[in-house]
């Protein structure tokens, strides 16, 4: 395979990073870093993009910016920060990382809500303050007798599914098309869902379609014993609203991974205790991130090696 030139955007694990440098040619752009001033000179021999952890948003303004661009290898699932469908229509590909990180997430999601509905972060600060000196943690709600609707029953919704039985506790879901050879209740709404559960998880992909899918009627329709966690993207819950719903007590409590602005997190969000807050780190491992990393590489190696991209988006227009 012939060196090409690759633009990299955010970080990489030495490992992959190392794996990316000995089959490229790699120009990195850093966070903050002027894009217009550091493409000048290079962005005609720029013919692939590798997408980092901590990325910044590959937009059609990018993708046009580089005349020669083939691929985007984007570092991550979701890929609601890249202009797949811009790239679609100049003829060039664009990959994920799906499934190396399924585990990963799910195990965050499961966390966030025991962390939630037990309180952990709370408990803990109540004993690092000595507060344990002067009387017990107080009693939380539980985990026991609970019904788990997950919105987005996909390669990760399954995974938290499958630990959620574990746990004892019943699951049903929301998609926008019932799946067959699933044995969970469906259900055509998300109202619908919350309705029927008492823990609500989205794990569906951001972007456009699923803007604000969670709302105040949502909320309400959860109820005041109601958990809500997010896994999935800041955008598909209206933030504001979950916080008067949390404020008001129209649920119970909420467990963040992802918010609207990252990673800037609303003060007033904060500053509410029936929540835990976590920095996005849904596949933050060293483990899952060396595989998502490598995946980027091995989609590059495919494709410019002349063969087919491992997992590309469904935008994605390959033809063979
Ligand atoms: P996936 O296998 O494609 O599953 C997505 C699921 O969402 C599918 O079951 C799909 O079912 C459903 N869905 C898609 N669009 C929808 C819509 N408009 N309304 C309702 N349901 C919809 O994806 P995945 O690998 O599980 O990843 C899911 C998402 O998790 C990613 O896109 C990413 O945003 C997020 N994520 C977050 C983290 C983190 O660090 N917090 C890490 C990884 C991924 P239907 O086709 O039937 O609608
Ligand atoms: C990101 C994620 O990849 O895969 C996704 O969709 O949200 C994460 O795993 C991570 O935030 C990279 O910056």
């Amino acid at each position: 395979m012939q060196k090409v030139d690759i633009l990299k955007i955010g970080g990489f694990l030495p490992e992959a990073e190392a794996s990316l440098t000995r089959q490229f040619n790699v120009h990195t752009l850093n966070e903050g870093q002027d894009k217009a001033a550091f493409l000048k000179d290079i962005a005609p021999r720029i013919v692939g993009i590798a997408g980092g952890s901590g990325r910044s948003a590959i937009s059609a303004e990018v993708i046009d910016s580089l005349p020669n661009l083939k691929i985007v290898a984007g570092f991550g699932v979701g890929y609601d920060d890249i202009d797949a469908g811009h790239a679609a229509s100049r003829n060039i590909i664009v990959t994920n990382t799906p499934g190396v990180l399924d585990e990963e997430v799910a195990d965050t999601a499961l966390s966030l809500l025991l962390g939630t509905i037990r309180r952990i972060p709370q408990a803990d600060k109540f004993l690092r303050s000595g507060q344990w000196l002067k009387g017990s943690f107080p009693l939380t709600a539980t985990l026991r007798d609970r019904k788990a609707g997950i919105v987005g029953l996909g390669r990760i919704g399954k995974a938290i599914a499958k630990r959620l039985q574990a746990f004892g506790v019943s699951v049903c879901y929301h998609g926008r098309n019932r799946q067959q050879g699933i044995e969970f209740p469906y259900y055509p709404s998300i109202r619908e869902l919350a309705e029927a559960v008492d823990i609500l998880i989205t794990i569906i992909p951001g972007g456009k379609e699923t803007y604000h899918a969670v709302n105040a009627d949502v909320l309400k329709a959860l109820g005041p014993n109601g958990i809500f966690v997010n896994v999935a993207r800041g955008t598909v819950v209206d933030e504001q609203a979950l916080i008067l719903a949390l404020k008001n007590g129209d649920i119970l409590a909420a467990g963040l991974d992802v918010f609207e602005k990252e990673p800037e997190v609303p003060p007033e969000l904060i500053a509410l205790d029936n929540v835990v807050l976590t920095p996005h780190v849904g596949s933050a491992t060293v483990h899952t991130r060396n595989a998502m990393g490598q995946l980027v590489v091995d989609n590059l190696s495919a494709f410019f090696s002349g063969e087919p991209p491992l997992t590309p988006v469904p935008e994605t227009p390959w033809r063979g």
